[in-house]
């Protein structure tokens, strides 16, 4: 429970009103948990799923996606027509992304990306319905200087860890949570987002491009 910006016992609340997850999903939570992977979660999870899904999204490209939980969850919300770009800079990570891939099912309607998303997106031509940002939180300014353009008009930019366990309401040192307050910052001053953010376990920013 990452985060935990609403209180411990909301954030308990929450988490334990949520139905039971496959056994894929529930085993990657798992493995997410006794290793230290840092995913979005059941909670974000599906709130990612309820914006695919209402948007329509079909093509996604995501940046930074560890294992692949939140992937799986975008590929069913946007079914088996769906185009879903994983990257991730860890080639064990998309080994082991892959074969949760194949048993969930949706291997098909997934690109499989190593290496760094930031420069992996300029390989892909066209735009995209949705783009999720979840990389290394310094870089966050340059992550969303390179998803904007590549957004199409009406698509929609979800970025998690927006509100990096409280620090961005601090005077920051360390370069991750200056990132996170500079992409804030950029988002609300963006002539083309309408941008809200969540506070929903860590801080999930949801913008639509106009
Ligand atoms: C927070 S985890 C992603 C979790 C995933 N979105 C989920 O919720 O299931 C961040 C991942 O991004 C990767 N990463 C960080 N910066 C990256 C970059 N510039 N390009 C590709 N991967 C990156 C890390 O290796 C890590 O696995």
């Amino acid at each position: 429970m990452a985060g935990e910006i609403t209180g411990r016992n909301v954030e308990k609340y929450i988490y334990k009103m949520l139905p039971k997850r496959d056994a894929v999903v529930a085993e990657m939570e798992r493995y997410a948990e006794k290793h230290g992977v840092p995913i979005i979660g059941p909670a974000v999870a599906r709130m990612l799923y309820l914006l695919a899904q209402i948007s329509g999204a079909k093509r996604i490209f995501e940046m930074g996606s560890a294992i692949g939980y939140s992937t799986i969850w975008l590929a069913r919300a946007a079914g088996p027509r769906a185009e879903i770009y994983y990257t991730d800079g860890d080639p064990a990570n998309a080994q082991r992304a892959r074969n949760y891939f194949r048993r969930a099912g949706v291997e098909k309607r997934i690109r499989v990306m190593t290496g760094d998303a930031l420069k992996m997106i300029d390989s892909v031509p066209g735009k995209f319905d949705m783009i999720f940002i979840d990389v290394n939180k310094d870089q966050y300014p340059s992550a969303l200087r390179k998803a904007l353009p590549r957004l199409k008009s009406g698509g929609l930019l979800l970025t998690d860890n927006t509100l990096w366990s409280g620090k961005v309401t601090r005077k920051a040192k360390d370069a991750a949570t200056r990132g996170v307050q500079k992409f804030n910052r950029e988002i609300y001053a963006s002539r083309v987002l309408f941008p809200v953010i969540i506070p929903l376990r860590d801080g999930v920013a949801v913008c639509r491009k106009a």
